[in-house]
């Protein structure tokens, strides 16, 4: 399924000069996310909605592009993403240029607009409804214990957090959800994160992005492919199993159609919420006192901490849209076709909106972040489940290990997920 929305040329009208404080580089993303805090708050105070030179090194460079409009208050990000109608994502959400069979192949109702956007999304939202995340609420907790169970005590009370606990949890809730065989989920869980990889050296190694992201792309294909295939014989009590039965303006999905809703969703819900519980326990090594709180009423404080995990860690950095009417934005006027990426972490540090923004205050309350997007059609469908999983998990780390100490990250280096590859984690082991 391509998207369904006619192409729009990149615009042709002069442009101002492009921004000096720069946010295209590769220099730029391969900072830590506090240095690159500083140029987004300049950003924030001198030209909130700059025009900026196209990505450095793109995947699938375009010559003619023009660059982007990069909009960095938190304002501008929501008034974006709540308004579909002159803001579209089927001409593509991503920040860098990407090859169009990857795109294809990985974005599903995500780069897409309505009506055939909402017809997708219904399809798979019954999934993710507060009422069903509640009910699986005794499988997310039960999946969680079993994750901290696997590694509570360890006499050496070290682990390498990411690969033992962070990425486990959603691993499993994502492939509960789709009925994934247990022989496949570690290369579902591997391929997913090559699909994010692209600019990443180390999981490239000597490969090249599109050469790597590609061939994510058609195991993940391969493994819905077989799944399709084994549900339209044998039905299930599973989310393959709805889609292959459902049909969108009364024509049922390709496997193609599956492939790529089930590679958005492996990368959706997977890589986000590990990143989330990797920041998160490094800033309440940070932040000690943020922790004693925590855990000093645990049930009745967790719905608020939860808002602040996600602002903090802001995992998803940047998604794009493009113009189709001429509008005006903090002051500058964007024309039919212009570009327009948001800068969720800048959003969610920007001081208009909240106090202290580099503070890590699990009592901020309202939370108004931007960690699941600004709003609008597009708003993350999985947020209960993320929260959900992410709750059950803390729950286990706070009353078994309440004394970890996250040590220094190392850093995925990507202009899309803000992520963490590896993090050390030292605790008392459960006796
Ligand atoms: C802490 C964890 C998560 C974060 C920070 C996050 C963030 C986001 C963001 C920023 C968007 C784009 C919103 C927009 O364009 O306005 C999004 C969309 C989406 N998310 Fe999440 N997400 C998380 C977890 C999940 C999970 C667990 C799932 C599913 C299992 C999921 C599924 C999706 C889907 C399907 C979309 C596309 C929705 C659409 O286009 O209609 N996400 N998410």
């Amino acid at each position: 399924m391509t998207v369904d929305t006619e192409f729009i040329p990149a615009t042709s009208e002069a442009k101002p000069e492009h921004s000096p404080i720069d946010v295209s580089s590769k220099a730029f993303w391969a900072q830590t996310s506090e240095q690159r805090d500083e140029r987004f708050a300049r950003l924030r105070a001198e030209d909130p909605v700059s025009w900026q030179r196209p990505v450095e090194d793109a995947v699938a460079p375009d010559p003619n592009d023009p660059g982007y409009w990069a909009v960095t208050r938190h304002a501008d990000i929501v008034k974006v993403s709540r308004d579909a109608k002159s803001f579209i994502s089927g001409q593509g959400v991503l920040f860098d240029l990407l090859p169009p069979e990857f795109l294809e192949m990985s974005q599903s109702f995500l780069a897409m607009d309505a009506p055939r956007h909402d017809h997708l999304r219904k399809l798979v939202s019954s999934a993710f409804t507060p009422k069903r995340i509640q009910r699986i609420d005794e499988q997310i907790k039960v999946a969680a214990r079993e994750v901290v169970d696997s590694f509570a005590a360890d006499p050496s009370g070290e682990i390498e957090f990411v690969e033992r606990c962070a990425e486990p949890l959603p691993v499993r809730l994502f492939c509960d959800m789709f009925g994934v065989p247990e022989e496949v989920r570690a290369q579902t869980a591997k391929s997913a994160g090559d699909v994010v990889s692209w600019a990443d050296p180390e999981r490239l190694g000597d490969r090249s992005p599109a050469e790597v992201t590609l061939e994510a792309c058609q195991i993940l294909h391969g493994i819905a492919g077989e799944l399709t295939a084994e549900r339209r014989k044998n039905p299930a009590d599973d989310l393959f199993t709805s889609l292959v039965q459902a049909e969108v303006d009364g024509e049922r999905l390709t496997d193609h159609d599956i492939g790529a809703f089930f590679t958005l969703l492996s990368v959706a819900g997977t890589d986000t919420t590990k990143h989330t519980s990797a920041f998160t326990v490094k800033a309440m090594t940070e932040f000690p006192d943020q922790r004693d709180w925590l855990r000093a009423d645990f049930d009745g404080r967790i719905k608020t901490a939860l808002e602040e995990f996600v602002r903090f860690a802001s995992p998803v950095m940047t998604f794009r849209r493009t113009a189709v009417v001429e509008t005006e934005l903090a002051g500058r006027k964007i024309i039919p076709g212009d570009k327009v990426v948001l800068f969720y972490p800048s959003g969610n540090r920007d001081e208009d909106v909240f106090d202290e923004p580099e503070r890590f205050d699990l009592s901020r309350d309202p939370n108004p972040h931007v960690g699941f997007g600004g709003g609008g059609l597009h708003f993350c469908l999985g947020n209960q489940l993320a929260k959900g999983a992410l709750r059950a998990l803390f729950s286990e780390l706070l009353t078994r290990v309440p004394d970890f100490q996250a040590g220094e990250p190392d850093l995925l280096g990507t202009n899309f997920m803000r992520g963490v590859k590896r993090l050390p984690f030292t605790f008392t082991p459960e006796k």
